[in-house]
């Protein structure tokens, strides 16, 4: 297993190249499993997640073809249904081909992906789009079974306790796309990612209304064709190379980023005092004067991330006044917090709130990563640090972030891998 090393307290400046979004990639592959046809999706970034997806492919007998950032899907003839636990287990997002499996094939084995280190994460509001559209559904030795012998289409609220939801909203947009009749999605997730992904199955031929808005209208068709793609730029590596720029008081110019997709982490980081200006293709992020302490809560799109709320905390630690951080989506999503003050943060966890207090500096530290983004702010908080951080456990960190090392080490930092001893 590999961790990373980072020697801290380095300016980071230059430009950086935002990669393709890992979240709408996922759901996109899995819509072209909809049509026969061959489909091309350019602009994939190289990670984990990619390759697991890609696994499931190959495991429904689905020929693809990956040339650098181009993935070529070819399902002609599939026949296969499952999606088994060895490769569901290892990424939840494996749940996005419930929903084309079953628009396509009728039926549907997907192994139930369980929860993980930021919470319980249910999928009820997966089963509650498909059985609005007639799906049967059993789960059976770990497995959700679906039936679609009788689907059409339905009208579905798909709120749950935490908002929308990015996934059943995927699941259920993509399946309704094949099925006969109109299916309406209340409370949809209307997330970029959601909205690329709906993009993408026009393209296939769906018939879909109002995909920008919390309500999306979807009329079936027949059968959907093959179709070309680039997937949007990734939003949450765009937010956390801004607040690597800010952590370390740098000067980075995002290229390929789209600022439209990041108001509310603008808004508030330009509160905080940071200059954020935009460019063609992308935006620059320059420490221009002292930041100022800020109050952050996640929230469903168009709200503050909470893909960026571990990130924007390592910037909160050494921000100097007191930061609230509050978390509406995951509420246990703090495991950050104790490896943070391992490093000489000061943050307590008040409910589904962070109190951060604003130290002078961090000290570098062994850190292990918990999650995906936890271990983003991990870095970060060792790329502001006094001395050496190794984050270790950096498997996460493939699953989601491209060149990561690469990157920083482009824009100045010292930062590289090592295999654990
Ligand atoms: C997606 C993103 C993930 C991001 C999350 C929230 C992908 C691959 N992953 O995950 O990075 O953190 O959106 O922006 O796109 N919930 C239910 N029942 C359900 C489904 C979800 O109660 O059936 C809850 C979740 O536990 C959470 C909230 O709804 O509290 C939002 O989760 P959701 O939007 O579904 O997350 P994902 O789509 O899995």
């Amino acid at each position: 297993m590999d961790k990373l090393v980072i020697e801290g307290s380095r300016r980071l400046e230059g430009t950086v190249t935002i990669s393709g979004a890992k979240n709408a990639c996922l759901p996109i592959l899995a819509a072209a499993l909809l049509s026969d046809e061959k489909s091309v999706i350019r602009n994939v970034p190289s990670l984990k997640d990619i390759a697991t997806m890609l696994k499931i492919f190959k495991n429904l007998d689905v020929k693809v073809h990956q040339d650098g950032g181009t993935i070529t899907i070819e399902p002609k003839g599939y026949k296969k249904h499952m999606a088994p636990y060895e490769l569901v287990s290892t990424m939840r997002a494996s749940i996005c081909v419930l929903g084309p499996l079953l628009a396509k094939q009728r039926y549907a084995e997907v192994s139930f992906p369980g929860g993980c280190v930021i919470g319980a994460r249910p999928i009820d509001l997966h089963l509650k789009g498909l059985k609005s559209l007639g799906a049967k559904i059993k789960v059976e030795k770990g497995y959700i079974i679906a039936d679609g012998k009788n689907l059409r289409g339905g009208n579905v609220y798909l709120g749950g306790h935490f908002g929308s939801s990015v996934l059943a909203t995927a699941n259920t947009m993509m399946a309704a796309t094949l099925v006969k009749g109109v299916t309406v999605i209340e409370n949809a997730a209307c997330e970029p990612e959601v909205v690329d992904l709906a993009t993408f199955l026009m393209k296939m031929g769906a018939k879909i209304k109002d995909h920008t808005t919390h309500r999306i209208i979807i009329e079936g068709v027949t059968r959907l064709h093959g179709a070309e793609h680039a997937v949007i730029p990734d939003r949450i590596e765009a937010g956390t190379y801004t607040i690597a720029s800010a952590i370390t008081k740098g000067d980075i110019t995002l290229k390929n980023a789209k600022p439209e997709h990041l108001v509310a982490v603008i808004d508030r980081l330009t509160e905080a005092g940071l200059s954020i200006t935009k460019v063609p293709n992308g935006f620059r992020v320059r420490y221009v004067k002292k930041l100022k302490p800020l109050d952050v809560t996640a929230l469903p799109y168009p709200g503050f991330p909470t893909d960026l709320q571990a990130q924007v905390m390592s910037l909160m630690t050494v921000t100097d006044g007191i930061s609230i951080i509050t978390e509406k989506i995951y509420p246990e999503r703090f495991i950050h917090i104790s490896e943070l003050n391992r490093m000489g943060a000061d943050i307590q966890l008040e409910g589904a709130s962070a109190i951060v207090k604003g130290v002078k500096a961090l000290s570098g530290a062994p850190v292990m990563a918990s999650d995906l983004r936890a271990s983003a702010a991990l870095v970060l908080a060792g790329l502001a640090a006094k001395g050496r951080t190794d984050v270790h456990r950096i498997y996460h960190l493939d699953r989601g972030y491209e060149k990561l090392e690469e990157k920083l080490t482009k824009l100045g930092g010292k930062v590289w891998r090592e295999k654990e001893k």
